[in-house]
């Protein structure tokens, strides 16, 4: 969603704050803008559009100032416009603002504003933050946040700058994520991001705001202060990702690039957690007792997440015998679900940030639960309001469609699941180390899927051409198909539905015809007959097939229009192997259709609003 980006430092700071919105670009947004500070004035440049486009119009003037802010907005209040766009500012130009979130209660700001003698100029929420900067400066831009945000109700990230300290920024946040770093190296300065990806060129060392905390940045210190006023000392958090993470690397796109990725971030992501048979999972913090005690879990994630979920209570039920459920944050925290001291809730969250699962979690927490999270972003808001949290290894993932990470995800929780299964002695240390020894071959399957692609472009091109799609396969393969048909809708803008197969005579068989292909999962599983059965019924109305198949399977083949082979491997481990030419069909069939697959319309990386 919005990007906000912030420097105040040695160097002219336009470059600098264009530079950290294009690293913010894989969010998702429709227009762009800077403020640039100086004594007495500030210049406020916004375009609708790419950050291309803002760049150009910086080009055309010197910018001197070395202190900033900038934005990238995706509408929700008011529409794409240059008016809209951010920064915002008072009604006399001395305060520009940038703001991440919802201001719900803005209807009643404006009012109030306006009634006081405020001229507004644009439709957003976020105006009525300036303004409310305005009534409360007195010189003091620290104290006027604090009043200012005493009276906002939402979420927010909010970077400010005044005329009359050209040097400083203030910034502050609820619900929306805010990053600091300072660095020391050629460009020296103090920056801010909506996303440590826009500070990794310049540091990886970050203080992650908290709610209600305000910073001062000036070009050599950064103070942070608590909702009272009172410094505090923040808390610097090394980040281990690098900023080469965030380039193409000869890949057409992030998408690829990150699916070629993926072998190192299952390796990576489960290196070391068993040893001897014992699965070591230091973050559970959970002691004997409580693991005895736990009746249940809940899992609850969104979209990509949700999809490892559903992977991930196959295995611990079929493993651990725990009673689990999924859902999907948005609907659980509206629920009153059965959550209770002795159930155990993992959310799953690749950013650590989507304001549905941090509700989730919240609410879980409130019953009395203890909740972990899984996530791939360090210092992630979700990971701070968790008892304990497992990071997957996929490092910083830049597609908006998640591969690395969902794979990641599905690796860690089949460890959670043994260590549960293990520790209620469901299963023995041979077990485990068999069951480990399986998960660490799907690197390499991984590996084998990519070198062979046969059959993936033909299929993709047949797809393309098609109105929509259905996806069906049987218990994990069920799952895959929600997740590849997720794909497919989100890059390639082609309807897509996903069943259950034994589900397809229940109703959709009659969407069934020669113009709507079936994207049959039919690997190795103890389910594989009933889904051939399914699948001939699909022939029997018409429908081309592409199926997802273990290498030598001829049965399939004999039937199949295009076959999208993947090594022989356990039922389970296929959750992570069979999803791999899935990711690449829907990748190929976006290409086809003309899509940006990076840039998918309407979408944004991270969902911090409801
Ligand atoms: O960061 P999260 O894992 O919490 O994000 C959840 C979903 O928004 C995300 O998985 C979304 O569905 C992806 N775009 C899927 O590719």
């Amino acid at each position: 969603m919005c990007g906000i980006v912030g420097f105040t430092g040695n160097v002219p700071a336009d470059k600098i704050l264009i530079d950290g919105l294009k690293k913010l670009e894989y969010r998702g947004y429709d227009s762009a803008g800077v403020a640039l500070a100086y004594p007495g004035r500030l210049d406020v440049i916004r375009r609708t559009g790419k950050v291309a486009v803002l760049e150009e119009a910086l080009s055309n003037d010197e910018h001197a100032s070395c202190c900033g802010i900038g934005h990238t907005r995706w509408a929700t209040h008011g529409r794409p416009s240059e008016t809209n766009a951010h920064p915002h500012i008072d009604c006399h130009g001395n305060i520009a603002i940038v703001h991440n979130g919802i201001i719900e209660n803005f209807v009643a700001l404006r009012d109030e504003l306006i009634a006081e003698g405020h001229t507004f100029r644009s439709q957003t929420d976020t105006e009525v933050v300036a303004h409310l900067l305005e009534r409360y400066y007195e010189g003091d831009l620290v104290a006027a946040m604090r009043k200012a945000t005493q009276q906002l109700q939402g979420a927010y990230g909010i970077a400010a700058v005044c005329v009359d300290a050209p040097d400083q920024i203030v910034v502050t946040r609820k619900d929306s994520p805010i990053v600091i770093g300072m660095s020391d190296g050629d460009v020296k300065g103090s920056f801010i991001g909506s996303d440590m990806i826009a500070l990794l060129e310049y540091t990886r060392d970050a203080i992650f705001l908290d709610d209600g905390q305000i910073a001062l940045l000036r070009p050599n210190s950064i103070e942070v202060f608590d909702r009272s006023g009172k410094t505090v000392e923040p808390t610097w958090t090394h980040v281990d990702w690098d900023a080469e993470n965030a380039e193409h690397a000869g890949y057409p796109d992030f998408m690829l690039k990150e699916i070629y990725e993926q072998p190192r971030a299952v390796r990576d992501t489960i290196a070391g957690c068993v040893k001897n048979g014992e699965v070591i999972l230091d973050e559970l913090t959970l002691d004997d007792e409580d693991i005895a005690a736990i009746d249940s879990v809940y899992i609850i994630g969104c979209g990509t997440s949700y999809h490892a979920g559903l992977v991930a209570r196959e295995l611990i039920e079929g493993w651990a015998r725990i009673p689990t459920t999924v859902d999907v944050a948005s609907e659980f925290r509206y629920r009153n679900p059965i959550v209770t001291p002795s159930t155990l809730v993992i959310a799953i969250s690749q950013s650590g940030e989507t304001a549905d699962t941090l509700a989730a979690v919240r609410l879980a927490r409130s019953k009395g639960a203890k909740v972990f999270a899984v996530t791939n972003v360090v210092g992630s808001r979700i990971t701070r309001e968790s008892d304990g949290a497992f990071y997957v290894k996929a490092n910083m993932e830049i597609s908006v469609a998640a591969t690395k990470s969902f794979l990641a995800q599905i690796a860690c929780l089949s460890l959670i699941a043994m260590f549960l299964a293990q520790k209620k002695h469901r299963l023995t240390s041979n077990q485990v180390a068999s069951l480990y020894s399986d998960l660490c071959e799907t690197p390499s399957q991984i590996e084998a899927i990519l070198e062979n692609q046969n059959e993936i472009e033909e299929a993709a091109e047949l797809i393309s051409k098609a109105h929509s799609a259905m996806y069906v396969g049987r218990g994990i393969g069920a799952t895959i198909c929600k997740e590849g048909a997720l794909k497919l809708k989100e890059i390639s803008y082609l309807h897509a539905e996903a069943y259950a197969a034994g589900e397809l005579k229940h109703g959709p068989i009659a969407l069934l015809d020669e113009n709507v292909p079936v994207v049959a999962v039919v690997t190795d599983s103890p389910t594989r007959m009933q889904t051939l059965s399914n699948v001939q019924e699909a022939l029997a109305r018409g429908s081309h097939i592409v199926a997802v198949a273990t290498e030598g399977d001829t049965e399939v083949s004999e039937i199949a229009d295009y076959v999208l082979y993947i090594p022989r491997t356990r039922d389970w481990c296929s959750a992570i192997t069979a999803s791999v030419p899935l990711q690449l069909l829907a990748r190929h069939v976006a290409l086809k259709r003309g899509c940006d697959v990076d840039h998918p319309r309407n979408l944004a990386k991270s969902v911090t609003v409801e």
